[in-house]
């Protein structure tokens, strides 16, 4: 394997910009009371909802890069953009503000919503399409980009750019020295798939650390063979930026958990994340959360080893779902 990939130093993200957000590693876990509950096989809980930045989760992950070569370019304005119900947006937010950066979101659909009113609350400008298309965003920020010149530095919703995954490619790191240093190897890894740079970033770092776990990807808003393919891409693209090993995409299996919609979960979804609540506390929101961890309990083919459960944060709107009422 891979000690020096692992070896902070000596990791291919080394030479890159990175402006520090995350308070880590983030702890790993193993949930008992949860596996009693729902009569799980053995389930480590990776808790990137206490990551330490704000309440960002997955997102500080490739803002510590984006951010970083936002800062190397010598921007001033950071611009990117999302939903109303985009973490990655209040995260950006925060993550620009505390590098002395302004920060520019432009948003789709319907501006309320407690993300882009804690975006707001951190300083950011917000810059409505007028329209309910998501491609709208990235063609409006890549337009504004080009207005701005130098000054600015644009990112596409969701930050999964190759730069971007880099952050989950650390992150994979990081789980691999936490397995090693509990002599644990999981059966499968699962975790949400909005934009993909998180599970991309993840299986890049997976490649270059030499770890060769399955990995389940449960997609909450894109058609299966929309973001498989942008998965592919991202994760090949993340490797070839770090010169790393090429990531194999048959690690990979996905499933389409879009369910009643983006952003809402199944009343099965919503009595599983009840579930993890009751059970260890944990807070699962009704886009990503629910819809992933669900996909854990339901799990067909359950493998020998601990199935490992990236909890990626979505705290905010995780309130929201509670305030909803009971499942
Ligand atoms: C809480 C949470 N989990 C998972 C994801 C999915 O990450 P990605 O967009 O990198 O696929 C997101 C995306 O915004 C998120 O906010």
């Amino acid at each position: 394997m891979t000690g020096a990939v692992r070896d902070v130093a000596a990791a291919p993200w080394a030479g890159l910009a990175r402006f520090p957000l995350a308070v880590g590693p983030t702890p790993l876990v193993r949930a008992p009371r949860l596996e009693a509950a729902l009569g799980l096989g053995p389930t480590l809980v990776k808790r990137d909802d206490l990551i330490g930045f704000g309440v960002a989760g997955n997102k500080t992950r490739p803002l510590e890069f984006l951010i970083g070569a936002a800062l190397a370019q010598g921007a001033r304005v950071f611009v990117t953009g999302g939903g109303p119900g985009s973490n990655f947006c209040a995260a950006a937010a925060m993550a620009a503000r505390a590098a002395g950066l302004a920060c520019e979101l432009h948003v789709w659909g319907d501006p309320r919503s407690a993300n882009l009113a804690l975006a707001t609350a951190a300083g950011a400008t917000l810059v409505p399409t007028g329209g309910t298309v998501r491609e709208q965003v990235d063609e409006q920020i890549a337009a504004r980009v080009t207005q701005l010149g130098d000054g600015a530095y644009g990112v596409p919703r969701g930050g999964s750019t190759p730069l971007g995954a880099v952050g989950f490619a650390a992150g994979a790191a990081e789980l691999a020295a936490q397995l090693d240093a509990l002599q644990v190897r999981p059966g499968l890894i699962a975790l949400p798939v909005g934009s993909g740079g998180s599970v991309a970033g993840l299986l890049a770092g997976l490649a270059a650390v030499g770890l060769d776990v399955p990995v389940l990807g449960v997609s909450v808003s894109r058609p299966l063979e929309e973001i498989r393919a942008k998965v592919d891409d991202l994760a090949a693209g993340c490797a070839a930026l770090l010169g790393t090993a090429a990531p194999d995409p048959a690690q990979l299996t996905m499933v389409d958990a879009r369910g009643p919609g983006f952003g809402s979960a199944t009343d099965r979804e919503r009595r599983h994340a009840r579930e993890a609540l009751w059970a260890e506390g944990l807070l699962l929101d009704e886009t990503y959360g629910a819809e992933a961890f669900s996909a854990v309990v339901d799990l067909v083919d359950r493998p020998a080893g601990p199935v490992l459960w990236w909890h990626t944060g979505g705290l905010l709107p995780a309130f929201g779902s509670i305030l909803k009422g009971p499942a």
